[in-house]
């Protein structure tokens, strides 16, 4: 079964307050999604296997440490997920990232898929799927299934916002993939936004509201 974890550091938790904050501009906001996804990925990271392998100092030898496994694979979710790449890639620049264009119908709340593009070697790399929000969980399940359907074998999930509802959908259609929060909010409204969220996350980053 799925893992969930809630990541509770103060820094993460501070920048989230001002995310969520309506009187905060696109700009800030854009910032902020950036640096929070940066500082995620950091603690996402934490478990990533080592390798000892021997560096010459200008004093000499020393045993040190690489990460070793498999290489990562990015894949935000069009469009609000692309507002956490660069913050991730900062830490993980040999990240490769690949594309899931998603949108969710206004009326049935289901996922649109319209745009798939991933790296080439798919079946050995480590994907993490972001995206700002996890409100029903329809287009995390629909874009973790696109990626399986093209062979991707370990797959993580990363969102700033999460809702009960979606964490539950995304567990029940897949149980191998662990889910990564800065928050774990209290319900959808009928509308299908996360309460209290953020609003629309492609709105505020690309400021087309
Ligand atoms: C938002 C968000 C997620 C999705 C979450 O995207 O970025 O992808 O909704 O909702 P769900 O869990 O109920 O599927 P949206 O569909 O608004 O598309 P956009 O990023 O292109 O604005
Ligand atoms: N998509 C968003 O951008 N926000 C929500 O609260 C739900 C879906």
């Amino acid at each position: 079964m799925s893992k969930v974890f809630v990541f509770d550091h103060p820094l993460i938790q501070h920048k989230l307050t001002y995310i969520r904050d309506k009187s905060t501009g696109t700009k800030e906001f854009r910032e902020l999604v950036d640096e929070v996804a940066a500082l995620m990925a950091f603690e996402i990271t934490r478990e990533l296997p080592l390798q000892e392998v021997t560096v010459e100092t200008p004093v000499g030898p020393a045993k040190s440490m690489t990460i070793a496994g498999k290489k990562l694979g990015l894949v935000p979710i069009l469009r609000a997920g692309l507002g956490m790449v660069d913050g991730i890639l900062r830490l993980i620049p040999a990240a490769k990232v690949g594309h899931v264009g998603l949108y969710r119908d206004p009326e049935t709340l289901q996922p649109v898929e319209y745009y798939v593009k991933l790296p080439a070697d798919v079946e050995e790399r480590e994907f993490i799927v972001i995206d700002p929000m996890l409100a029903t969980g329809g287009s995390a399940v629909e874009a973790i299934h696109s990626l399986k359907k093209r062979g991707a074998k370990t797959i993580k999930l990363m969102c700033l916002i999460a809702a009960p509802e979606g964490v539950e959908v995304v567990k029940e259609a897949h149980p191998d993939v662990d889910i990564y929060l800065a928050a774990l909010d209290e319900k959808l409204n009928e509308k299908g936004y996360i309460v209290p969220g953020l609003g629309d996350a492609g709105d505020r980053l690309f400021g087309t509201k």
